[in-house]
């Protein structure tokens, strides 16, 4: 007989797939990382099979004792995986088959369809658990370097122009406030994988008489009070890869948040700016200039969020327009998934390592932040106190920035009687408002950069991130 062996879906065919179609259509050696959800899963739905009866105690028990060693050689490294049993499930259970005799039973009730939504499922919430650890890891460091700043103070930009003055720890809390909305995300995503697809079957559930719940619960898949979650509709069961997207979404936000870190990296590091260091562990030289020393992992940063957004996108293009219900494409969701989530972790960890390293140089910072205009906006406060409407204000300002510019003066060293003709509310105090530390205390409302908030904020933080 010419017919090639395959062993699980054979019956019908007359030959078996050829090798460029097995090569073609193979996912194990990339959804071979599931093998830990997939036998969780298989567990769970022998356990079910069990309880039902539609196997026995003891069928039940050498089926879980050759899945535990199967998870033992898998974890060693020496599983064989083969490729023409396609993939992750095929793979385990024809291993499982060979040495269990029972196995030929752990497919009852079940197909590949469910299982490999179940198997998903399992990995978002693991996954989902590894990302908010690295995402409080590289907050711990972002907080640890703004606190080694103290009340070091830089010019906040707006359109990259000097606008006004912050205290850096200020600057960098706001990429707290960034990650910490990445955690709930996630945890948002972890919870809407928290349903148990098992026992939608391909599509159309079983005639046999399964308990959904139970599988549910021993996988779980449970409501804060333990109440089993199962999936309410078998056809969206196996069809929908709404978390899919939902977690390629939260991981390419985290992109987008830390390539605008990278960003401000890059620049302060820049001899431009000049206002930090950054750790030469994370640095790397140029081949052709001795001189340099480039932020490359900034740089890296700044193109993963390219990637992760790459990957949102190819699920989103891959589901829609898709018949109902499991159709072969789906089997492309994985590669991304892996990928924005490997992607995440690691570009997390190299947050992390940057920060942990960088100096700020206080000095460039301090002279940075010297140029009394970025206190302009602070004299049309110091007007609008003396009773000036602030559109009005706001001009009479610009008149004296005007001034100090055109008679090539520094604005707080123009004479008072300059700037009084320009408008009479300019009193002999009016040069007080240049001065850094009155600019910041004065800025006392919650949010804002003034010293008091910023260690207000600070130690918030540091309470939440040491829980
Ligand atoms: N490897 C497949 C996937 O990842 C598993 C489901 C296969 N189902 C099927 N009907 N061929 O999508």
């Amino acid at each position: 007989m010419a017919k090639k062996k395959q062993a699980t879906w054979g019956g019908r065919f007359s030959t078996g797939p050829a090798e460029l179609m097995l090569t073609f259509s193979e996912s194990v050696s990339f959804d071979h990382r599931l093998a830990p959800f997939d036998i969780a899963g298989s567990k769970a739905h022998a356990a079910m099979l069990e309880h039902v009866g539609l196997i026995s105690a003891r069928e039940c028990r050498a089926i879980h004792r050759g899945l535990n060693r199967i998870e033992k050689e898998i974890a060693k490294g020496e599983f064989a995986w083969k490729s023409e049993l396609e993939d992750v499930h095929m793979n385990i259970e024809q291993a499982l088959t060979e040495r269990v005799p029972a196995a030929a039973k752990l497919h009852t009730a079940r197909s590949r369809n469910d299982q490999v939504a179940t198997d998903m499922r399992l990995f978002f919430k693991w996954a989902c658990a590894q990302v908010d650890d690295r995402l409080a890891g590289a907050q711990r460091g972002l907080l640890a370097l703004a606190e080694q700043a103290g009340d070091i103070l830089i010019p906040g930009y707006t359109h990259l122009q000097r606008a006004q003055p912050v205290q850096v720890a200020h600057h960098l809390a706001a990429y707290l406030e960034m990650l910490e909305r990445d955690r709930t995300r996630f945890a948002a995503v972890a919870d809407a994988a928290n349903w148990c697809p098992l026992g939608a079957g391909a599509l159309a559930g079983t005639t046999l008489p399964i308990d959904r719940e139970f599988t549910a619960k021993a996988l779980g898949f449970v409501d804060a009070r333990g109440r089993p979650r199962v999936t309410q509709n078998s056809m969206d069961s196996v069809a929908d890869r709404d978390v899919f997207v939902e977690f390629a979404t939260a991981a390419a936000l985290v992109g987008t948040h830390i390539s605008r870190l990278a960003e401000d990296l890059i620049l302060w590091a820049s001899s431009e700016f000049d206002f930090l260091s950054l750790p030469d562990a994370f640095c790397t030289g140029s081949s052709l200039m001795p001189q340099k020393k480039n932020p490359d992992a900034c740089e890296i940063l700044r193109g993963k969020a390219a990637r992760l957004q790459g990957n949102l996108t190819t699920l989103l293009t891959l589901t829609k327009g898709l018949p109902l219900t499991y159709n072969r494409d789906l089997q492309d969701d994985k590669p991304p998934i892996f990928d924005s989530f490997d992607q995440t972790v690691m570009a997390l960890e190299v947050v992390a390592g940057t920060v942990d390293g960088a100096e700020f140089k206080v000095d460039k910072c301090a002279a940075a932040v010297a140029d009394p205009a970025l206190l302009a906006t602070d004299l049309a406060d110091y007007l609008v106190e003396g009773g000036v409407p602030f559109r009005e204000a706001h001009h009479v300002v610009g008149a004296v920035v005007k001034l100090a510019e055109t008679s090539g003066v520094p604005l707080n060293e123009l004479p008072l009687a300059a700037v009084s003709e320009i408008h009479p509310a300019l009193k002999p105090d009016w040069v007080s408002v240049f001065n850094l530390k009155r600019a910041g205390v004065r800025r006392r409302g919650t949010g804002m950069p003034g010293p008091r908030q910023v260690k207000r904020q600070l130690t918030r933080w540091r309470k939440r991130l040491s829980d």
